[in-house]
């Protein structure tokens, strides 16, 4: 369920009609919902209830300082894979003891920042890695707490661009050779080993992955325990899919994950860290745009509207589903036809869907693509010299801007001409 309802024939979010927004910022631009935000939440921590467990919301999904704070303040903790993303989770206020650091590419300067920021734990994901964290850790005069990513080689059926669990992915450690890397890491300074964490991909919509996953981890914490290490937390990475489609998806909830979770792991008296990005901020956003033009090609109808493959990629780089509707209700029975959803960016890859039906559209109409609050905004450029997406906070009745759209002369002026051309 999300807060983007149609009400007297009008696309809302919460209490706010899109078209007031649009016209306060212009289109394109991104909108979320602090409602469905806290909601996807708690649905998490009601899941995982009442083992104790920490909810870290995967920063890269989404990492607008706004949305961040909001999170933040029901009690969230982040997951964060850059030293930017960490200065984000920090500048929302998220304090450094909930703050877990993951990523195979960690530099010591990102370690550095971390240790002296505060955090609750690295996640290391290779003995290179391991080596420089305990040097940098103990050079402070530190103990760095970690765990290690263990890749435990399931398939998590997904799309091969965001697999990251079988033995052929870049990520983790093999899990065959986690007593090696925990005696390892035991005997090096700087070093506290505190849990083991995993994760196996993004948008699985089957919980036999993670159950085969989370099994694995189980035992190794069973072994570990007896080679004589504390293992406190476990840290399951994120994953959980969500309902691109309305109309034939069903992902498993939450509250399912959470049952999966405590039959395979609740036994083993730790601390549970989850690291939902998509599932808490996928549903929480629409990108709003308008049509440019209706042109009439060769055999197919295209709608040209002013948002671009720079502004929402997933469609050009997975070939991803995003529903897409008209903000003004089209009336019960209407006729629709098939058009292609296109950019004005010049590839054939800015493309947002084919053959799609929708109600006929005329120029300025608005459309919403669904499902965009999670790898949206994060993910844009400015491809094409088109400015950044606006982002915009809806709450009840009233709304905010977030992130500003940048001027044109805010974009030029971070390129410099050198004194000799
Ligand atoms: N934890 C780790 C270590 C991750 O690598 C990821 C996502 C997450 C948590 C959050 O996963 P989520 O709950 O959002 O599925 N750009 C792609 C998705 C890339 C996901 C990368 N890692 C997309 O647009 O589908």
């Amino acid at each position: 369920m999300d807060h983007f309802l149609y009400r007297n024939g009008v696309l809302h979010a919460e209490d706010v009609a899109l078209p007031q927004i649009a016209a306060a910022v212009g289109t394109p631009f991104y909108v979320y919902s602090a409602a469905t935000l806290t909601r996807h939440y708690q649905l998490f921590t009601e899941a995982l209830s009442p083992l104790p467990h920490l909810v870290c919301f995967s920063v890269k999904s989404n990492s607008n300082l706004a949305v961040l704070k909001l999170l933040g303040a029901l009690g969230a903790g982040m997951d964060v894979v850059s030293g930017g993303e960490y200065r984000r989770a920090k500048a929302a206020g998220i304090p450094g003891d909930r703050i877990v650091f993951s990523g195979v590419g960690k530099t010591r300067a990102e370690m550095r920042l971390a240790l002296e920021g505060g955090i609750r734990q690295f996640n290391v994901e290779s003995e290179p890695e391991l080596h420089a964290l305990s040097e940098v850790a103990a050079s402070m005069g530190l103990r760095a707490p970690i765990t290690i990513r263990v890749n435990p080689d399931v398939d998590a059926k997904t799309h091969e661009k965001i697999a990251t669990g079988r033995k052929e992915d870049k990520f983790g450690i093999p899990i065959d050779r986690a007593r090696a890397i925990y005696a390892e890491a035991a005997r090096l300074p700087g070093i506290e080993v505190v849990g083991i964490d995993v994760h196996i991909g993004s948008q699985l919509t089957d919980l036999a992955p993670f159950e085969q996953a989370y099994s694995k981890v189980a035992d190794l914490t069973t072994v570990l325990r007896a080679d004589g290490h504390t293992i406190t937390r476990l840290d399951l990475g994120g994953g959980l899919g969500i309902p691109y489609t309305r109309s034939n998806e069903a992902p498993p909830l939450p509250s399912d994950y959470g049952a999966m979770v405590k039959r395979t792991l609740g036994h083993l008296d730790c601390e549970i860290e989850i690291e939902p990005g998509r599932l808490i901020s996928g549903n929480a956003g629409l990108l709003v745009a308008s049509v440019i033009y209706l042109k009439h090609g060769e055999g197919r109808d295209f709608l040209i509207v002013d948002a671009a493959m720079n502004d929402l990629i997933r469609p050009a780089m997975y070939g991803a589903h995003h529903d897409i509707v008209p903000v003004i209700e089209p009336p019960p029975g209407a006729e629709t036809a098939p058009v292609d959803i296109v950019g004005p960016v010049c590839e054939s890859g800015d493309t947002f869907a084919k053959q799609r039906a929708l109600p006929a559209l005329t120029a300025d109409a608005l459309i919403a693509f669904r499902s965009a609050g999670a790898y949206g905004a994060v993910m844009s450029s400015e491809y094409n010299t088109r400015p950044l997406v606006p982002e915009v906070l809806v709450s009840g009745d009233h709304f905010a801007v977030i992130r500003a759209r940048p001027t044109f002369d805010e974009i030029l002026a971070r390129d410099t001409i050198p004194e000799w051309l």
